[in-house]
């Protein structure tokens, strides 16, 4: 059928150049066999509500959205007669001719949604193009302020922010990296340590368990020195942006930041005049129980608004392929500045005309349908008061987990918030070593999940570092209910232990 296995929805282990045959253990078990793209995967025939219902097999209960992305799951009537009346009135207009309603109600909206720290939107199809944008984006205006020198970007180690050249060369994940890595960015793109204190904490501190304050303040002294150190490094006038996932989803399998740590990156950034930019792509929008990530809901949590924010996945729910750069106020303010001084200097067509001059564009930008699509989604999510139920299921699926997994002698680590939760699976629980990634041992798991106990969820690997470390994601729709949670759980919990009896 000619299609093709897409490295963001599996890991790359058949097909990397450094795994070698050895790599594919227990050629006796159907997981190991070389398989073509495809084969092996059930045929869709319909989805609704939380389940997949394949063309033969029982129904599968969605436990993952795909990639984070059905956050009101499956068949939504309300959403798909709000595209059709779309594609009604014009299925298609050029952001370059006209201007369209549900772009201009889309963006207020969104930009009300920061309360007004976001204060233009990028409207685009993939999370990949959104961090494109941002990369583009920030070089423009450091060029626009006259500081062309900034042409340096900080990011971290086991991150994944896209699949192009531009947004996979900020991106830190080894195995995605790998096969493109004469391609990719090295003089522009530099990357530090990630903020993972499941693998960090323990080799950096040297307090004992009962001391977790004096422990966690060494581990959020550490990160930032970090990231002063790369600074130094690279000269802090030549550094651009810092770019990171608030909580990391698919590189490190739901990964939240450690308090304090997004704020001592921005007084870092801020202090360097350089841009912040968030990745929320898997982790925004309602996935971790406030509607940005950075809006957390959490008691005296501080409010750490980006420079510039991605989002896609749950902003259309997948009912249509959504993104959006939001493009915070000091951004804006030097644009449009640059505009009326271009405006005065060569007439009202300088700079590329009227608003926003960001020298960059996509055929499907301002998509009407998609912006119809993204506001029946979001819309949805208000009136339904959806983000409270995140915040309740996330707190029941996060304990229910615990209870069920943390003591297995294979599972190093259950971590997440809201309904984005993920379970490390590690050879020894006590010095974290994780499994040889030829096993797949994530990969076994979603399979085994989805076979014998009927339940999908998302695996990938790399969570240790180097391409090394397995791990799944829970991220049911923001509909979920306690019953469903306890029953994915329990679904889950009977794979993971099924998988373990047989390594
Ligand atoms: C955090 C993050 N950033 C960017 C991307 C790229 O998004 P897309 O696959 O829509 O291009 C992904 C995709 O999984 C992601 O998880």
């Amino acid at each position: 059928m000619g299609q093709f296995l897409s490295s963001c929805s599996k890991p790359a282990r058949r097909i990397l150049p450094h795994k070698t045959e050895g790599d594919i253990a227990d050629s006796s078990s159907d997981l190991a066999q070389p398989q073509t793209p495809l084969d092996g995967l059930p045929v869709l025939k319909k989805a609704k509500g939380h389940y997949w219902y394949p063309s033969d097999g029982p129904r599968i209960l969605d436990a993952c959205g795909g990639a984070g992305v059905a956050c009101l799951g499956h068949g939504r009537r309300d959403i798909t007669k709000a595209i059709t009346t779309q594609m009604e009135a014009y299925a298609y207009a050029s952001y370059a001719h006209f201007k369209t309603a549900p772009v201009d109600e889309l963006s207020d909206w969104l930009i009300k949604s920061t309360g007004g720290k976001m204060q233009k939107v990028y409207l685009m199809c993939s999370g990949s193009e959104a961090i494109e944008a941002a990369l583009k984006l920030t070089i423009e205006y450091f060029l626009w302020k006259g500081q062309p020198a900034r042409t340096n970007f900080i990011s971290r180690h086991d991150s994944y922010h896209g699949t192009t050249l531009g947004s996979l060369s900020v991106s830190g994940h080894f195995a995605r990296r790998e096969p493109f890595r004469p391609f990719l960015n090295q003089a522009h793109f530099h990357h530090i340590p990630a903020c993972n204190p499941y693998r960090q904490q323990q080799q950096n501190h040297h307090h004992p368990p009962t001391n977790a304050d004096a422990a966690a303040k060494e581990y959020l002294a550490l990160k930032t020195a970090e990231l002063e150190a790369a600074f130094a490094r690279l000269g802090p006038h030549t550094v651009a942006a810092v770019v990171l996932e608030p909580l990391v989803g698919a590189a490190l399998g739901c990964v939240p930041a450690v308090p304090g740590y997004l704020a001592a990156v921005k007084a870092i950034c801020a202090r360097h005049g350089a841009l912040l930019i968030f990745d929320e792509v898997m982790c925004g929008m309602g996935r971790t129980g406030s509607l940005h990530a950075w809006q957390s809901e959490e008691e005296d949590a501080v409010v750490v608004a980006p420079d510039l924010q991605a989002v896609a996945k749950g902003f259309a729910g997948g009912y249509q392929p959504a993104s959006a750069l939001l493009v915070g106020e000091k951004v804006v303010r030097v644009m449009e500045e640059e505009r009326k001084k271009r405006e005065e200097e060569e007439g009202p067509w300088g700079g590329g005309g009227k608003g926003f001059t960001f020298t960059h564009g996509h055929t499907y930008q301002n998509h009407p349908v998609v912006a119809a699509a993204a506001l029946a989604v979001q819309r949805a999510v208000e009136r339904e008061g959806l983000l409270g139920n995140v915040r309740v299921q996330g707190q029941l699926l996060g304990r229910l987990l615990k209870e069920r997994l943390g003591a297995h002698p294979h599972v190093g680590d259950v971590r997440g918030k809201g309904l984005f939760w993920g379970v490390e699976f590690v050879k020894d629980k006590v010095t974290k070593e994780p499994f040889e990634p030829g096993l797949g041992v994530a990969e076994r798991v979603q399979k085994v999940a989805v076979r014998g106990f009927r339940v999908l969820v998302y695996h990938g690997q790399g969570c240790a570092g180097g391409g090394r470390g397995d791990h799944i994601m829970i991220m049911p729709a923001y509909t979920i209910s306690g019953r469903l949670v306890a029953e994915i759980v329990d679904r889950v919990a009977g794979a993971v232990e099924e998988v373990f009896r047989g390594l």
